[in-house]
């Protein structure tokens, strides 16, 4: 019996069929689901060279003005990791997912790009894009890079440093991104947190929207998080193994 068929039967009494009549659904990512692809989340210690930083001095303009070649580095470092990454069946099944359900919003608090690459049509990227970068100076997306090995390589408009276009600590996340995720979660009928510690806001808001909205709250994580006492289902265990599941079951139900 594949892993999907053998978690299928265990899925919470009832939650196959919510899942299955409701059109409406927002779904949050964060590290959790492309820990499965081998990608750090980001409370795991940094590994190998940046064994010695911690995330948090290095995501921040200030750190970057004082030390930008650190930071360009350390990125870089990320962006392989990332390129050698390949987005695991969780990201799979929540691209078929989208398919299944015209109605499905995808929140990812992720920068890997990771569910793009598994084929998601649309993703609101509250963090932004490891894989883009952006002038510090000018705000300006490169589309091309000219020296490529300068660390960090200058802007074409403005000969400002070009930086990783995230958000990071201190900054704002666009007010369209945040927009869009509110009122998906405002008329949600299922919000599923898969993956994220809900400790960052204001993506960990999300689940309390859903809630007062009459949606279904399920989170999917390995560990309990401060949402897992708003949600009507906690499923315990992989996102990789039970993201697969429950495409499974909304599959079943429309073929
Ligand atoms: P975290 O690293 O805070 O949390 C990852 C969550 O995923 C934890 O709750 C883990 O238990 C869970 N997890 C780990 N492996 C999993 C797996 N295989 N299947 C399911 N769950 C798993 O990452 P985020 O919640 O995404 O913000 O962090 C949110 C934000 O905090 C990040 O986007 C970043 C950080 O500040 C910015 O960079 C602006």
């Amino acid at each position: 019996m594949s892993s999907e068929n053998a978690l299928a039967n265990q899925l919470p009494t009832g939650l196959g069929g919510q899942l299955v009549k409701a059109e409406r659904w927002l779904i949050l990512t964060g590290a959790g689901v492309s820990a499965d692809s081998g990608v750090p989340t980001f409370r795991d210690a940094q590994t190998g060279l940046w064994a010695r930083y911690d995330a948090y001095s290095l995501a921040t303009p200030a750190a970057f003005a004082e030390n930008p070649a650190l930071v360009w580095d350390w990125y870089q470092w990320r962006r392989r990791l990332i390129a050698a990454a390949k987005p695991n069946a969780g990201h799979q099944s929540i691209a078929e997912l989208a398919a299944l359900k015209p109605g499905l919003t995808l929140v990812t608090q992720n920068v890997d790009g990771l569910h793009q690459r598994a084929g998601s049509p649309e993703v609101i990227e509250f963090h932004g894009n490891i894989g883009r970068s952006k002038c510090f100076d000018c705000g300006t997306v490169a589309t091309s890079i000219d020296e490529p090995d300068r660390r960090p390589p200058v802007c074409s408009i403005c000969d400002g440093l070009l930086r990783p276009d995230v958000v990071w600590f201190g900054e704002s996340i666009s007010l369209p991104a945040i927009e869009a995720a509110y009122a998906a979660a405002e008329r949600s009928e299922i919000f599923l947190a898969v993956g994220t510690s809900s400790l960052v806001y204001p993506a960990a808001g999300l689940a309390e929207v859903a809630a007062d909205a009459g949606a279904l709250i399920v989170e999917l994580n390995l560990d309990q998080t401060p949402m897992s006492a708003l949600a009507d289902h906690v499923l315990v265990g992989p996102a990789a193994l039970w993201l697969p599941t429950i495409a499974a079951c909304v599959r079943e139900a429309v073929s």
